[in-house]
């Protein structure tokens, strides 16, 4: 049985954080919202409470969670952040949506939290509801996204409890995130921050908060015969059942391309799909069996913010086909097509 809270996302009843904070500390599960996308908590130092994450969302045990914490001097007990590079980061960015990966302290947390590696992601939430709930329970809180693993991470209540309804011990409802995407996972070496992941703290932002260090791209996939710099780079995310397509180019071939595609997906008998922007959803009427609009097409952060519920909805409607329409990498852009080309398995053309 799970037990849901309704919460204003920006006065949670301390009740409610009390009895969510409570089952935290007893062991269990509880999905709770940050300004990213909603976690699965869990406290990080009981192996037994872990190991609730790895099994409700059908994690592989080799892929490390993100410990979160409430407050800058929790970190200390974790994990070791003299570098200087790692201290302007956390002055810039914390609370916010950038993971930090730093040295372990041995013995500080459940070796299932860091899949045995000798160094932890760990990050400040910016949501008042996640702050709370850390705060009340007092102890580091490893938290995955609260999706069942391979699914896209939930934006909203309903898609935590669609996932991992009866499969967890609680879940906080404080409404819809903000950014939609993940957290940006970097790691620190001198002079350098790598980007294991884009997310929620864009290139350009890290670049301007330690202009001395060179911002290095290592999201890219690791080579076969190497281990991957983050685990999770190695599973296919965020994939909607349906296969996808992205289209880049100008809005007029781009919209021709689609068109086409869709045509031919459905003369070949499959039920299709479209992710199109706000201002080119009305053209695509008739073209396929499902018009998502997904947002404005300048507006990154609307984007950001819509894509994963997107993704779930032609899922829902059963698409054999998808085609999406590209947005520029830049800014949050990187982040957003991070995304879309996993879940369309880097299907990309260009015209
Ligand atoms: O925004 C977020 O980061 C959300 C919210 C809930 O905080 N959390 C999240 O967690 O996205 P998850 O588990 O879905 O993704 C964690 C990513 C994975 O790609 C994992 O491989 C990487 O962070 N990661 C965690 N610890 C790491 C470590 N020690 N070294 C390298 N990568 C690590
Ligand atoms: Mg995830």
């Amino acid at each position: 049985m799970t037990i849901y809270w309704n919460v204003n996302p920006e006065a949670a009843d301390p009740q409610a954080i009390r009895e969510a904070a409570g089952m935290l500390r007893a062991g269990q599960t509880v999905a709770f919202p940050t300004e990213t996308v909603y976690g699965l908590g869990a406290d990080a130092r009981s192996s037994e409470a872990v190991q609730r994450i790895f099994t409700a969302k059908g994690r592989p045990s080799d892929n490390p969670l993100i410990v979160h914490i409430a407050h800058r001097s929790q970190l200390d007990e974790l994990a070791s952040s003299e570098d200087e590079t790692v201290s302007r980061l956390i002055e810039t960015f914390w609370p916010g949506p950038l993971t930090i990966v730093l040295p372990l302290k041995p013995g500080a947390l459940s070796p299932l939290v860091t899949a045995g590696l000798d160094t932890v992601g760990v990050r400040m939430p910016d949501h008042p509801v996640a702050l709370a709930l850390l705060e009340a329970a007092g102890c580091p809180v490893a938290a995955p996204s609260a999706n069942r693993s391979g699914r896209p991470s939930p934006t909203r209540a309903e898609h935590v409890r669609e996932d991992l309804a009866g499969r967890i011990g609680g879940l906080v409802d404080g409404g819809p995130t903000g950014v939609g995407l993940e957290s940006t996972v970097v790691a620190v070496a001198p002079g350098e921050v790598h980007v294991l992941r884009p997310g929620g703290v864009t290139s350009a932002q890290l670049r301007e908060a330690v202009p001395g260090a060179a911002i290095i791209d290592a999201a890219g996939e690791a080579k076969p015969d190497e281990a991957p710099r983050s685990p999770g780079m190695k599973y296919t995310h965020y994939a909607p059942q349906g296969r996808m397509l992205i289209v880049q180019g100008t809005p007029e071939a781009a919209a021709a391309r689609i068109r086409q595609e869709l045509a031919a997906a459905r003369a070949a008998g499959e039920r299709t799909g479209v992710l199109a922007f706000t201002e080119d959803a009305p053209q695509f009427a008739g073209d396929a069996d499902c018009i998502v609009e997904w947002g404005g097409r300048h507006d990154a952060f609307e984007l950001a913010r819509r894509l994963y519920d997107a993704l779930r909805r032609f899922d829902e409607e059963g698409v054999d086909f998808i085609a999406a329409q590209h947005v520029p990498d830049e800014g949050l852009g990187e982040a957003i097509m991070n995304r879309l080309r996993k879940a369309a398995g880097n299907r990309i053309v260009h015209v």
